[in-house]
């Protein structure tokens, strides 16, 4: 593990290429044998040696052309082979140890299945390589294995010859014709249930559909089947992008570090995004099992025929790709709860690591392991990077802008600048100024300043950009960004600029500063920001309550309406902080009422309007954060919220009769608005009856979810009696009962950690599966927010002495999950302290991995 940082800037090509491979992979849970045979080509003008990379390999034969050859160093992480010629095959064997790799990277087993996770830098775990994605070639792969236990032989391609051994064992070869980067490499051996289906593309080529699940589970994997065809149905209409291949293969296993990966023609998931069904999987599941099936999906074309030529260009895929699934998504369920969900993501996950010390643009200058950079940054603020291309060109130019980069780079390894490059060419719009969202990291802030002469009725409005300096970067120019605005008065009349600065309700804030001027107004009025999220930035409007409740009910834009109200709560909650209750109300508590009683038709909006804001969000526009007491001041509201309003929540429950389960969107949001509803019932007290009949009755996850997060900070004693229900109901299915585990774990209790330890305990806990210790110490550290951060460090002690022993056994899955420790900065002084003296903990740690090095150090400097 090399703890040095490579540098983007660094970046040089490869002094030699592989154009073609062949594999042949005897499997053996303790030593499998892996014989590879390259054809190598020297790349320009050099005599430098053939230097490829290798991790924890067994290195037993090296020829060349034929001839055995013995010219060669090894050191820990390559093998340099001296003295080559210009053109030559080269061939390796080498042992590997795949029941040991508890990393999950490279080859290893899941409950019993051999499976590869090569992205990123997975492949040199499997043999000796040019392992960067600069390099493609073409792969034919021959995998053996003993034909009882792994009767399905998996690689990417096409299969062109099979057979029997003598010995019990078979064979199978796999073709891919595409030319790939090692990265995209996988192969599966395994004993599945197989679901079949087909699909014909617009241009009539028929392709096989195969979805391999755990034996059992075939029901289950269903939903995930015709969401593919959604998904490649869809590419198809909106980007005009057909599959390549014969045959598209998906495998669900049960132990995978991370959602899941798109290695060509043969996906493999995290069967926690392929398994749904209406008994165990919850709206939600159902959503990002679609949704992350239609990602690996795009990524055929958005990773895949285009890739990318180094590992800081990663958002050139993610972005891209996380975009589109977005899109996808909308289209397939509902626009607005869509980008709700993603802002909440951006506002809780992204905006708190842009603060952190691991802020970095969302393409990274520097890198040490390359695994912690599949970060909220690179996907989600990268999407939305993506999007703005798409706001600023609308939707007709992005597809040309998208058909001109295929175009151009189809079958190549590129980079950003690329992807703008094909953009600028349909467009008259300057993207130079645009592009600095590349390579500036932290959030920009808007603020908006208003100034109005009740003399001269005139009204400016000005809005000023700036961005605060990252831990990486500390000097910062203004962004170029599309701001939708609309502008009301009190009661509801709508505003344009005098200069026609804003167009189609959107102007271009790309200096400092802008003033938008208005004249003949008859009051001051209320600028709204942002529509839609039009830009990934924080913005300063410092509106009155009332005002908020004016966008609410004038605005034109839905996604400003409900941030009119998070805007509301948030002020709300900073009054009880300030132990200045009083200032919240009579007109605001009628107001609120107002929102239920005039949009109780309109489930969807209600379902996202009546969240509180997460102690998350709040963290973002507060410093220095108090934690008890910022705690404290948001439950209070949160139970004066469900008092005061418990008639209108209550006559609302009653409407909300969703019947029988169907898994529609009318009947999502009706779901969705009815499990909030009930979990502020329950915040007011006296609901048990009601949580104890919705968890009787429901016949869904959905609902009987609902009603154990409603009772989980409101009603210990039938938390605990419906938990332990469900425990019985659920004990054989470890995918399930992680739900019962993340209860347990966020759970405000003064006795959590012994909890905890419990948990571990529990016979369906693994500490080598990513799944529950994600369910279990993942959910403890992310989002208990009373235990982790209690105020004698307890919670922290606790995280990090179980990150110490999880890192060497799976860094990756340690160094994800230590991410709250590292966002420090935005805490008061005495959790400063007591969390920083975790990070000295890790940092002094013997043996620690570079994924954990990379964030401690980091977060300490
Ligand atoms: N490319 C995969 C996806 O976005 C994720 C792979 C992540 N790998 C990793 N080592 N972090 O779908
Ligand atoms: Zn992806």
């Amino acid at each position: 593990m090399s703890l040095q940082a490579k540098k983007r800037a660094d970046y040089l090509p490869p002094a030699f290429t592989i154009n073609d491979v062949k594999m042949d992979v005897q499997l053996h849970p303790t030593c499998t044998r892996v014989t590879s045979e390259y054809q190598v080509e020297r790349m320009g003008n050099h005599g430098h040696a053939l230097t490829l990379d290798g991790d924890n390999l067994t290195l037993r034969e090296v020829c060349i052309d034929g001839q055995p050859y013995t010219d060669y160093e090894q050191t820990d992480s390559s093998l340099v082979i001296c003295n080559v010629a210009d053109d030559f095959s080269l061939k390796l064997v080498t042992e590997i140890d795949p029941e040991h790799n508890q990393a999950l990277e490279g080859l290893y087993l899941s409950a019993g299945t051999y499976c590869t996770q090569c992205e990123a830098e997975g492949f040199r775990r499997i043999t000796y390589y040019l392992d960067r994605p600069d390099v493609l070639a073409r792969f034919e792969v021959t995998l053996h294995g003993d034909k009882q236990h792994y009767p399905t032989l998996l690689a990417n391609g096409n299969p062109i010859a099979r057979g029997d051994h003598d010995d019990g064992t078979h064979w199978v070869t796999w073709q891919d014709p595409h030319p790939k980067p090692a990265y995209l490499f996988a192969l599966v051996a395994g004993d599945f249930d197989l679901l079949e289906d087909s699909y014909t593309t617009t241009s009539g080529k028929p392709v096989k559909l195969e979805l391999y699940v755990d034996k059992g589970k075939r029901d289950q994997g269903v939903f995930a089947l015709e969401s593919l065809k959604r998904a490649m149905k869809w590419d198809e209409d909106t980007f005009g992008l057909e599959y390549d291949l014969d045959i598209y293969m998906i495998v669900a296993v049960d132990f995978f570090n991370m959602g899941a990966m798109e290695n060509k023609g043969l996906n493999i998931f995290n069967s926690k995004f392929v398994l749904a069904d209406q008994d165990s999987a919850t709206d939600e599941d159902f959503f990002n099992v679609e949704s992350v099936i239609a990602h690996e999906y795009f990524h055929n074309w958005t990773g895949n025929r285009v890739t990318c030529r180094d590992w800081f260009q990663l958002s050139l895929k993610e972005g891209l790709t996380v975009f589109r699934d977005q899109q996808f998504s909308a289209d397939m369920t509902s626009p607005l709860s869509n980008r709700i969900k993603h802002v909440r993501v951006m506002r809780e996950h992204q905006f708190a690591e842009d603060a952190s010390a691991m802020s970095h643009p969302i393409r990274p200058e520097e890198v040490i392991e390359m695994n912690n950079f599949y970060t909220v940054t690179v996907y989600d603020k990268g999407a939305e990077v993506i999007r703005m291309f798409h706001t600023l060109l609308g939707p007709e130019k992005f597809r040309e802008g998208m058909d001109e980069y295929f175009r151009r780079h189809d079958g190549q390894a590129v980079t950003c600048d690329d992807f703008v490059a094909a953009m600028q060419s349909v467009t008259d719009l300057n993207l130079g100024h645009f592009a600095l969202w590349y390579s500036q990291s932290g959030t920009p802030v808007i603020e908006v300043t208003t100034s109005y002469d009740p003399q001269t009725r005139r009204m400016d409005i000005t809005f000023s950009q700036h961005t605060a300096p990252t831990a990486d970067q500390k000097d910062k120019a203004s962004l170029f960004m599309p701001v939708a605005f609309d502008c009301i008065d009190s009661a509801g009349n709508h505003y344009t600029d005098d200069d026609g600065q804003v167009r189609d309700g959107m102007f271009i804030l790309d200096t400092a500063a802008k003033t938008l001027h208005f004249s003949d107004v008859p009051e001051p009025l209320i600028p709204v920001v942002l529509g839609n999220f039009s830009a990934p930035a924080k913005v300063e409007n410092s509106l009155s309550a009332e005002q908020l409740l004016a966008v609410f009910q004038y605005a034109n834009d839905t996604f400003n309406r409900w941030d009119a109200l998070q805007s509301l709560y948030d002020w709300c909650i900073h009054q009880y902080e300030l132990e200045n209750q009083a200032a919240v109300d009579a007109t605001i508590w009628q107001g609120l009422e107002q929102v239920i009683t005039r949009e109780s038709h309109n489930h969807e909006l209600l379902g996202e309007c009546l969240v509180i804001p997460s102690f998350e969000t709040l963290c973002q526009s507060r410093q220095l954060v108090e934690v008890a007491a910022l705690n404290t001041a948001r439950s209070q509201f949160c139970r004066d919220f469900a008092q005061r309003l418990h008639g209108p929540l209550e006559t609302l429950f009653k409407t909300l009769e969703t019947g029988p389960y169907q898994y529609t969107q009318t009947a999502i949001n009706a779901r969705r608005c009815r499990n909030v509803v009930l979990n502020h019932l329950a915040c007011a007290g006296d609901a048990d009856k009601l949580l104890n009949q919705q968890f009787e009755q429901a016949d869904n996850m959905t609902d009987s979810l609902g009603a154990l997060k409603a009772a989980q900070g409101h009603s210990p004693s039938v938390f605990e009696s419906l938990m332990s229900r469900f425990e019985q109901r659920w004990n054989h299915d470890p995918l399930v009962l992680d739900k019962w585990f993340g209860l347990h774990a966020t759970t405000e209790r003064t006795d959590i950690l012994s909890q905890l330890s419990l948990l571990q305990q529990h016979p369906r806990f693994a500490k080598g599966n990513p799944n529950r210790v994600r369910a279990v110490i993942g959910s403890f550290a992310f989002f208990n927010t009373a235990g982790f951060h209690a105020p004698d460090g307890s919670g922290y002690q606790f995280v990090t002495d179980y990150l110490l022993k999880l890192d060497a056994v799976n860094p990756q899955v340690a160094a994800r999950i230590v991410t709250p420790l590292t966002q420090w900065h935005n805490f008061a002084p005495d959790y400063q302290l007591l969390m920083k003296a975790q990070l000295e903990r890790i940092a002094n740690h013997k043996g620690l991995s570079g994924d954990l090095y990379e964030k401690v150090s980091k977060s300490l400097a």
